[in-house]
């Protein structure tokens, strides 16, 4: 038990990203580009890197362009061998071959655990991941192979956990539990959108999680909250009590490409770390600042 080999990735991606309007009001947040590949792209290379190898992305209504995202795109491709632009070609092929990606429809947006609960015949009897398709995480160890590990060689489902200012709790899951090593915490409580006052402590559950297929039980227990969502959190609460839970705390930074401060963010550090860009663009930010800070700053 708990040494299960975690093959499946759950990644919802049907919200209507509410917070990024008017930009996500006819294409998903999901698929908004950070530098030069839409923010889910990186979750799911994310999702590949740590080993899973069956992909289900949880989609709604008017969210296609996900589904064409990954899929082949012939015509681009003869053009682009045409063109004789290879590179380009490689890249745009490289997409289409990243995994088996099946797409799921969560009929209406009902909260994170509802989106969850749609995967419930792809994920069947086993230990799955999810990985939430806006957060945008770096960092030197790939946080959802840490959350994996700590799921497999401890046993029972993991989460992974980020210290958030006590002001914030009101907006994540948050939870109580012991060290058990530095880093690693076995958790005894997970609460929903605790106010500072109430909140358990200041670790904040976020994007990645291992769960164990009980909780699909859980989920349809769970009874919509005061916004009438079906959360995620109640579930996890109810699979602490009979099975261990774990939590990773994130080694790296997170960036939540689904709200305005985030994308920007999540733009900057991912255009800073590449290659190709990375220097000259360093420069550039380097000189706006300067010119920001000196007060003649003129946004064109
Ligand atoms: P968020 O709460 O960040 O997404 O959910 P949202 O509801 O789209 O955002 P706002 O508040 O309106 O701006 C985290 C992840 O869960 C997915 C979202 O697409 C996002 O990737 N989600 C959320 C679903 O798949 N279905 C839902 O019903 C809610």
């Amino acid at each position: 038990m708990g040494r299960e080999r975690i093959r499946k990735a759950v990644i919802p991606a049907a919200g209507f990203g509410t917070r990024m309007l008017p930009a996500t009001k006819a294409q998903p947040k999901e698929m908004l580009p950070l530098v030069d590949k839409p923010a889910i792209q990186y979750v799911v290379e994310e999702a590949v890197n740590a080993g899973l190898e069956e992909i289900c992305i949880i989609i709604g209504k008017g969210k296609g362009s996900i589904e064409e995202h990954f899929a082949p795109s012939p015509d681009l491709e003869r053009f682009l061998l045409e063109k004789g632009k290879e590179d380009l070609l490689r890249e745009v092929r490289r997409v289409s071959e990243l995994a088996r990606i099946r797409f799921l429809l969560q009929p209406e947006p009902r909260g994170l655990g509802d989106a969850v609960l749609q995967a419930r015949s792809f994920v069947g009897d086993e230990p799955f991941a999810v990985l939430l398709g806006d957060d945008i995480l770096v960092g030197p160890v790939p946080p959802m192979t840490e959350v994996i590990r700590a799921a497999r060689e401890r046993g029972g489902s993991a989460v992974l956990l980020q210290r958030v200012p006590r002001e914030e709790t009101v907006r994540y899951g948050i939870v109580a539990g012991t060290e058990a090593v530095p880093g690693l915490y076995h958790l005894t409580r997970l609460v929903e959108k605790p106010s500072p006052e109430t909140a358990p402590s200041d670790l904040a559950i976020i994007g990645r999680y291992v769960l164990q297929p009980e909780v699909f039980e859980l989920l349809e227990e769970v009874k919509g909250d005061r916004s009438g969502e079906i959360q995620l959190t109640p579930a996890l609460e109810g699979l602490a009590r009979n099975r261990d839970v774990w939590g990773v705390l994130l080694n790296g930074r997170r960036m939540d490409s689904g709200t305005k401060l985030g994308y920007l963010k999540a733009t900057v550090e991912l255009a800073l770390g590449r290659e190709d860009l990375g220097s000259e663009f360093a420069d550039y930010l380097g000189e706006i600042l300067k010119e920001y800070r000196r007060g003649g700053f003129e946004p064109s």
